[in-house]
């Protein structure tokens, strides 16, 4: 799809102006979607927004506009889009993480299985069913076995640790190198397997929804593959939203993917389509590197 000679050089009211609403539930299908795949989107949306709007700074900065948007179950989701355009702030609206920011205002809902987390939810609850794990690797300065445990024990969690803390490691694929070493710092072990722990650590209180901010940017190409792996095998129990600045990462392991500019949703579609057939002209200049 190569634009006309126009339209990437001038410099058109069009290119300026707010990108049109994002594509709905109905049209972000493709037309040639397999019936099997419409069905299996179509099922209830594991994490939903509605005309969310946030602002920093009292209300003088404004993060996000306006946005609606579905995150299906057992898909990893990824959000795309240049710094400053308001992904790790959408990701933090997920779990009610911006309430620890002084000065926000929201606007919206966001709904995790239909229910809207900022009603009568307790953010703590919410944090539970919706982990998150943060670009720079942050283990606890503590064993790995203890790291595995502390926020099930906060939970309450009363049953057989030893099987809580295997079970976690195996599942965040960093087992079979620390089964060896559990009572060791975690302080001890590479960047790409503390990364594994944190997930291990996320998955630990047996959340719904996993978030990760740039989850690999801080890792050599090596760890960030065994980190893509393991999201990858997540995917069959969890849903996942990834914040990247990859787009190869981005399309070799979402599903969906969503392009945000200046706290707009520009689009949001199957990740092959948004990579292959952008419908506008600002994700293909982004996804071809053209800005950005
Ligand atoms: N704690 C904060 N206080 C004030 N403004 C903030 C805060 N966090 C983010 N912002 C502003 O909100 C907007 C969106 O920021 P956000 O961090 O969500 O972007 P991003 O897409 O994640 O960027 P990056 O790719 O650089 O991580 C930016 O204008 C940013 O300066
Ligand atoms: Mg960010």
């Amino acid at each position: 799809m190569p634009p006309s000679v126009a339209a990437d050089d001038a410099p058109s009211e069009q290119q300026d102006a707010p990108p049109p609403p994002p594509a709905t539930e109905a049209t972000r299908r493709e037309p040639d979607t397999a019936p099997e795949q419409d069905r299996e989107r179509a099922q209830t949306p594991k994490v939903k927004t509605e005309n969310l709007s946030f602002w920093y700074d009292e209300g003088d900065t404004q993060a996000l506009d306006d946005i609606t948007m579905a995150i299906q179950p057992n898909e990893v989701t990824a959000f795309i889009g240049p710094s400053g355009c308001g992904k790790s702030t959408l990701l933090r609206c997920f779990n009610r993480m911006n309430d620890l920011v002084q000065g926000t205002q929201m606007e919206g809902r966001v709904l995790v299985d239909g229910e809207d987390i900022y009603q009568k939810a307790d953010p703590i609850m919410v944090r539970r069913r919706v982990g998150m794990v943060f670009q720079k690797p942050n283990p606890f300065p503590k064993s790995i076995r203890q790291n595995i445990l502390w926020g099930a024990r906060i939970n309450g969690f009363t049953g057989d640790e030893d099987a809580l803390v295997e079970r976690s490691l195996r599942q965040a694929a960093i087992w079979d190198e620390v089964n060896d070493r559990l009572d060791a710092s975690a302080y001890g072990l590479s960047g790409g397997q503390q990364q594994r722990l944190c997930i291990a650590r996320a998955l630990a209180v047996r959340p719904d929804v996993i978030l990760m901010d740039e989850p690999t940017s801080a890792l050599d190409p090596q760890a960030a593959a065994k980190v893509e792996e393991t999201i990858t095998e997540l995917k069959k129990r969890y849903t996942i939203v990834i914040v990247t600045h990859n787009m190869q990462q981005a399309s070799r392991i979402s599903d969906a993917t969503a392009f945000m500019y200046l706290g707009w949703l520009v689009e949001m579609s199957h990740t092959e389509k948004l990579f292959t057939r952008p419908e506008h002209q600002r994700t293909e200049d982004y996804i071809t590197g053209r800005f950005g």
